[in-house]
């Protein structure tokens, strides 16, 4: 079984990015099995609380999450045009110890959202530069900037007849980098 992690920028319980990873999570063909890995309960990364005698649980199951997982999905909303510090602070937990950063070689694919015309432009691209660094082959085309966000679903609470054929796509296109890196 492939494992796929899912990742929220968003903590908050009505958040569109949940959503759509959740959605995006069951479009995967069988033998993907797509996860949700949590961010909101990871103290503040600092390298003072993350000794060896003493590393906080939260980051060690964070960690593991990630480990496991064979693909990486990151759904991010854009806060001041950038990602939220809720996401950058799981980048960076999940990065160290030095030498043993959890996202290392993981595929991974980006989609943003914004509830107005813009899309998440720029949290999408603050993400993408985060995840060169980190080491991450990303899904490049097609991008996914999903405006007017809260207008994507249907009254079911999944993706509307417009907005779904272009996340298959994407999704198909992820499967086959996964399948890349895996070969
Ligand atoms: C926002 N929002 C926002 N939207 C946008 O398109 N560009 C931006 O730069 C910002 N900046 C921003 C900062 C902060 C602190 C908040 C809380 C919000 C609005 C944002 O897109 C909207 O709240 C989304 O609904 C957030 O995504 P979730 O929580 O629904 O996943």
């Amino acid at each position: 079984m492939v494992k796929v992690a899912l990742i929220s920028g968003s903590l908050r319980s009505e958040s569109v990015s949940t959503k759509i990873a959740k959605n995006v999570g069951e479009l995967f063909p069988a033998g993907y099995e797509a996860e949700f890995v949590e961010i909101g309960n990871l103290p503040l990364y600092n390298e003072d609380i993350d000794t060896e005698s003493n590393v906080p649980a939260e980051y060690t199951a964070f960690r593991n999450a990630i480990k496991s997982a064979d693909a990486v999905l990151f759904v991010t909303p854009e806060y001041n045009r950038s990602i939220s510090g809720a996401l950058k602070n799981a980048l960076d937990v999940g990065s160290r110890p030095y030498g043993q950063s959890a996202w290392d070689g993981k595929p991974a694919a980006v989609i943003s959202q914004s509830p107005g015309n813009l899309s998440g432009f720029g949290a999408n691209h603050h993400l993408r530069q985060s995840l060169v660094f980190l080491n991450m082959p990303t899904v490049q085309q097609p991008e996914v900037y999903l405006a007017n966000s809260f207008e994507i679903f249907d009254e079911s609470g999944k993706f509307n007849e417009e907005t779904a054929p272009f996340i298959q796509s994407f999704v198909d296109a992820f499967v086959d980098l996964i399948k890349k890196h895996q070969a």
